[in-house]
């Protein structure tokens, strides 16, 4: 029987030994020990040569070759089927799949295509907090407490001590811009804002504006009308119709909407424009001399424009969106779209 023992740990170094480096080197080592014709079977085979007092032995020592050549074969198989496999069917040099690239939103082209128009002439951009306090949002923009436009803008009032609010519209930015006191003052501030609204199609609870500013000494409205004309023209194209109407803001005098003829429909009616043929787009004016002085500017040396524009219906107007809400639905499918487009 040494013979056999002798042969059984030749095997086990062969095996130690083994350099197995792919698929086909594996099976060779499987049909070579662990095959119906293979070594352990025919090491089995030698059983009916041996002695009967010495069988038990020999069979415990048969047994543990056979569970130490299966598991160097496992061992084997595990490690060539990770990445050194040169045989696999898998090609690890190929490029992987190229991933998932998010888009801008709607909201923010159009923004971007706002902000870019008004930094070419001139305009630099500054952001102001949405959380508010009541003197940026109202008194300093000479709406004292108690008046009356203030039901103008539905409030998300936050606390009473201290009078923290949820802003109502940019031109809080502005107050910041004037309090700052370096002049001449030409900027434009782009962000969020709330209002207390009933939620439809047409109107949502937060959207989004610009707000222009120019301070210096001898502005005029001309000034005002012309950077607006140039926006315009800028923003939808040379066809486009503008019309000014004469209108209220607390904070300007005088004040004035801006109105462009629907392209939607070619000012022939539609529900775009609801059925007038032309489409508001902004509000504007001259910065009332109470403005300059609650913000520290002296109203006989300096006076500017002012304007607020709303994004969402510029948006709704460039793409064709009919609902408000889908906006901020954060639906995939829709946000898709906008994929590649800068
Ligand atoms: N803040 C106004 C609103 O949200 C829009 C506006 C009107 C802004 C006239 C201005 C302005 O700067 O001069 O309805």
């Amino acid at each position: 029987m040494q013979h056999i023992l002798d042969k059984i740990e030749a095997l086990k170094n062969e095996i130690r030994e083994a350099a197995i480096q792919n698929q086909e080197d594996l099976e060779k080592y499987r049909i070579r020990f662990l095959g119906t014709k293979g070594l352990v079977k025919e090491l089995m085979g030698e059983m009916k040569n041996v002695s009967s007092e010495l069988k038990k032995d020999f069979g415990l020592k048969m047994n543990e070759f056979k569970v130490f050549a299966e598991t160097k074969y496992n061992e084997f198989k595990d490690s060539t089927t990770e990445s050194n496999d040169q045989t696999s069917s898998v090609d690890f040099s190929l490029p992987s799949y190229p991933a998932e690239l998010g888009a801008r939103h709607p909201i923010q082209l159009t923004m971007n295509k706002m902000i870019s128009i008004f930094e070419k002439i001139g305009f630099s951009v500054a952001e102001g907090p949405e959380i508010e306090d009541d003197w940026h949002n109202f008194n300093a923009l000479n709406l004292p407490e108690n008046h009356p436009a203030r039901d103008m803008q539905d409030t998300f009032y936050i606390s009473k001590e201290p009078d923290w609010l949820l802003r109502t519209h940019t031109s809080s930015v502005q107050v910041r811009a004037m309090k700052e006191g370096k002049l001449p003052i030409r900027q434009i501030f782009p962000g969020r804002v709330y209002r207390n609204e009933t939620i439809s199609a047409r109107a949502h609870c937060f959207f989004h504006q610009i707000e222009g500013l120019y301070i210096d000494e001898h502005v005029s409205f001309a000034d005002l009308k012309q950077t607006l004309y140039h926006f315009v023209k800028e923003m939808f194209g040379g066809d486009v119709q503008v019309r000014f109407r004469p209108s209220y803001f607390p904070f300007t005098e005088p004040s004035a909407e801006m109105d462009v003829s629907c392209f939607i429909c070619d000012s022939k009616g539609c529900n775009v424009c609801k059925n007038i043929g032309w489409v508001e787009i902004l509000g504007c004016g001259m910065v009332h001399p109470n403005v300059l002085t609650n913000c520290g500017i002296d109203p006989e040396k300096y006076n500017g424009f002012a304007f607020g524009m709303g994004v969402e219906r510029t948006t709704m107007m460039q793409y064709g969106i009919k609902d408000i809400r889908i906006l901020s639905e954060n639906d995939v499918r829709f946000l898709a779209q906008f994929k590649g487009v800068i």
